[in-house]
């Protein structure tokens, strides 16, 4: 199974609105984008512009969850972007997903924004993590 068929397969576990495979593709094997898998477990992928990125998705299988392998994910995605020159990172979110705020929080993204009413029936907030490549 490539990255990509198994990112396809998590997001319909995951997600109710999956990324398909050509989606996902063309993000992760693009120049710009940055991924971190780890097939079985879970996946993180985002894009790079310029000298910022933004996280699109993280998702561990529901029976490997708790045990830290989305925290390793999402190191796996700064540490890239760290060493790609990056000097902050994006990311939305919904308000009720509280399992992946406190993540994105443990691993120093900072609340910047509150989009009231984006999803509908929920808001969405961005965080920001600043990272120090000076
Ligand atoms: C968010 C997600 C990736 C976390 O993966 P995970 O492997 O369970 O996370 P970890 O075991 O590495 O936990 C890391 C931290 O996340 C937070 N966390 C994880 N599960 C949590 C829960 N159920 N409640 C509250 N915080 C939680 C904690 O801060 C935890 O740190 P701690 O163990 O020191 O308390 C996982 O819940 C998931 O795949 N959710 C569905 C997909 C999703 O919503 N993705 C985010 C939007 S793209």
């Amino acid at each position: 199974m490539t990255d990509t068929e198994f990112i396809a397969y998590a997001e319909s576990v995951c997600f109710s609105r999956p990324w398909t495979a050509g989606d996902i593709a063309a993000c992760a094997d693009s120049p710009d984008g940055v991924c971190a898998v780890d097939e079985g477990v879970g996946y993180a992928f985002g894009r790079i512009s310029f000298d910022e990125a933004e996280l699109y998705r993280i998702a561990v299988l529901p029976d490997k969850r708790g045990r830290g392998a989305g925290s390793a994910l999402l190191a796996r995605f700064i540490q890239e972007c760290t060493e790609r020159g990056i000097v902050r990172i994006f990311l939305e979110v919904r308000s009720k997903n509280v399992p992946a705020a406190a993540l994105y929080e443990k691993h120093g993204f900072k609340l910047i924004s509150v989009r009231q009413g984006y999803y509908g029936d929920d808001d969405a907030l961005i965080y920001e993590c600043s990272i120090n490549n000076g």
